[in-house]
Parts: structure tokens; sequence; C-alpha cells
């Protein structure tokens, strides 16, 4: 049994594919510093999967305290890195906490494994990076854009720290996944996304509106040029892009990659606007939400979804989660942690 590491697999996409790594049979251990998670999603995984994960509390900033663990575990196949802060704004207000959480560590980690002979990683990127691409859908050859934030800019420069590596350290296989827009949580509710504070992304928003924690849902923006003017984006099952992982993970492992450094969209390939995404949680959660339509928020592109045609021939992946579903899947979750707080 191989084993992966997992950093901040307490996380939302973290912990779906921990569930999924263990189903397909991999042995997981995770690091997380719990900055934005909770040991708790220990016991949600171990209810799906029956297996509970190993796991290690550790801030990858502490430098001596991760070449301390990769000391300890020289067994370590591949690594699938989620560690990082994912908050725009606060990226913006706060650019070095985003440098240091996103790309020091990311440097130290790739340190420690550089003169591994044989490591799969696995990077959490982002269709951020391509900013507002010209050609819909985008396509992994769109060319990567000025970045709007410090965040978007971890994503590239993390990319390319990682290229650059895989070119000079013989046994490392890189798969960078660019992720479109995760939504929804697994079917069992056992783990879901727990967003700190007030959600900035719109599902959470959705669902805290419907449960009563929000009063509005304020919809950025019904003056773009989409069909019925709202920002159109690909909203992907959290559960389809845990499973990518799983794929993009084995294709290194078994050696079926072609480069040493690849990439690969993630997303449902359809574009949804902000009033298909509500008019999908009316449908399935049977009630009206509350919402109003105000301003745009600065920084917001008009529209992204992904080109899927790489994932679906050469990783043979491909989503198979409708935007009901994953709709679906995050309003019970809500419902289920109001009911458990
Ligand atoms: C955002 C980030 C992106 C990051 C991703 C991580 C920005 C500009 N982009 O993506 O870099 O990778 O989160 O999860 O912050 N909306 C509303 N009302 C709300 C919230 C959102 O109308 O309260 C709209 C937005 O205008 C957008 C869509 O819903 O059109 C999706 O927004 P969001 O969930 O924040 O995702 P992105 O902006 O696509």
């Amino acid at each position: 049994m191989k084993k992966i590491l997992v950093t901040g697999g307490l996380g939302y996409i973290g912990s779906h594919t921990v569930v999924e790594l263990q189903t397909a049979g991999f042995e997981v251990i995770i690091i997380d510093n719990l900055s934005n998670a909770s040991v708790k999603v220990l016991d949600g995984i171990e209810s799906i999967t029956g297996i509970r994960p190993e796991f290690e509390e550790l801030d990858l900033r502490d430098k001596q305290a991760t070449i301390s663990f990769f000391q300890k575990h020289q067994n370590i196949a591949g690594i699938i890195h989620f560690a990082a802060s994912k908050a725009v704004g606060e990226s913006v207000e706060n650019p070095l906490l985003y440098y240091e959480n996103n790309i020091s560590t990311l440097v130290t980690v790739l340190q420690q494994i550089q003169h591994q002979e044989n490591i799969a990683f696995i990077f959490s990127s982002s269709c951020t990076v391509y900013g507002q691409a010209e050609k819909m859908p985008i396509s992994e050859n769109a060319p990567i854009q000025q970045a709007f934030s410090p965040y978007g800019n971890t994503k590239q420069i993390g990319e390319e720290i990682l290229q650059d590596t895989a070119k000079i350290a013989k046994g490392l296989q890189v798969i960078s996944l660019r992720y479109f827009n995760p939504i929804g949580a697994h079917a069992s509710v056992a783990i879901g996304e727990l967003p700190d504070g007030v959600p900035q992304n719109l599902v959470p928003f959705i669902t805290q509106t419907a449960i009563g924690l929000r009063k509005q849902l304020a919809v950025f923006g019904n003056d773009y040029p989409t069909e019925d003017g709202t920002c159109i984006r690909d909203y992907i099952h959290v559960v389809d892009l845990a499973k990518a992982h799983v794929i993009a993970l084995k294709r290194l492992l078994n050696e079926q990659h072609e480069t040493s450094f690849e990439v690969f969209n993630i997303g449902t390939g359809t574009g949804s606007s902000v009033l298909e995404v509500i008019e999908s949680f009316e449908r399935v959660s049977q009630q009206k939400l509350n919402y109003k339509i105000v301003d745009r928020r600065e920084g917001d592109v008009i529209s992204a979804y992904a080109d899927t045609t790489k994932a679906n021939t050469i990783l043979g992946w491909k989503a198979t989660s409708t935007l009901d579903e994953a709709m679906l899947s995050a309003w019970q979750w809500e419902q289920k942690i109001r009911k458990t707080k």
C-alpha cells in the first residue's frame, strides 16, 4: 500500500480527497496546522471509509518541524499539497502572509523531497491563473494573465517553482490541477465545507442565507455581458474534484505521464450564471432564496469555464455530478451542521 502525504488534508478539498485516496486503497498521512480546519474532520473521514488516517498537527512555516517530519517519514510515495490560504480579499490586505503561507512552505517541502528517488506531487492550482480569458471554454493553452491578487499570484508562482524544480530534481514528477469552482459536500454529509466567518464564496453564502444565518444574498452585478447579466462560472462537485486527484496521482505513480510537469483543468465544462445557481438551489431545496442585485464586486471576471478535453482524454477523468446534485449536497450539509451545532 503506497503512502500518500496530504498537506492541508483536513480542509474542504483535502478531506474529500483523503476519502477518495483511502477508498482507492492508499495509506494516507495528513498534516494540517488547523488554521482553517478542525480535527473533528478525522471523525467524518473515518465514518465514511472505516479508516482513521494518520494525522500530525504541523505548520509548514515551521521549517525545523517540517525537516523533522520528512526525516521521520521516508516512505512517502506521493504528496498532494493543499496546505495554503485562499481568501482573495485577505491576500490583498496581507500579501506577505500569502507569500509565506503559500510560497515559502512550498519551497520548504520541495527542499525536503528534491533528492528523493521517486516522488509524485499534485499541486492545487486554480483557474484564477487565466484571469479573464479571451476564449471560452478555457483550455490549458490559454495564456496566463497578470494576477488580480496576491492569492492568484501565489498559484502562478507555485506552478513556476514546481516546473523549475521538476526540471532538475530527477525523481520529482508533478501534476498541477487548475480547479474551477468547487462546491457541494460528500453524499454521506459526514464532511463538507466549513467556511470561517462570513463566506466569500457564492454557494456557502446561499446555503447560510437559506438556513437563516445571513439575511440576504447580494448578487454582485447583473449588467455583465452575459445572457442574464450575471457572471458565469464552472461549478464542480467537490467529490468529482477529489477523484481527479487520485487519477492524477496514479498517472504519476504508474509512470504514464509525458513530462515531469503537467497541467490539467478540472471543471465540468459547463458555465452557469449566478442566477442559474440560485435557481438550482431553489429547485433542490424547494424554497425561495432572499437575494438582491447589488453593484459588481471588484476583481470579478465576467466568465470562466473549462475546456476539459485534456483531462477527459489524457487523464481519463470526467465530472459526473450535475449542478443540482452538487447544490443539493451543499444544502444537506448546511442543514446537518446547523442541527448539530
Ligand atoms: C473566488 C476567487 C478565486 C478563487 C476562488 C476560490 C475572487 C475574485 N476570485 O472565485 O480567485 O480561486 O474564489 O474559491 O474572489 N457572488 C455573488 N455574491 C456573493 C458571492 C459571490 O454574487 O456573495 C458571485 C461572484 O460575483 C461570482 C460568483 O458568484 O460571479 C462566484 O463567486 P465565488 O464563489 O466568490 O468564486 P470566484 O469569484 O469565481
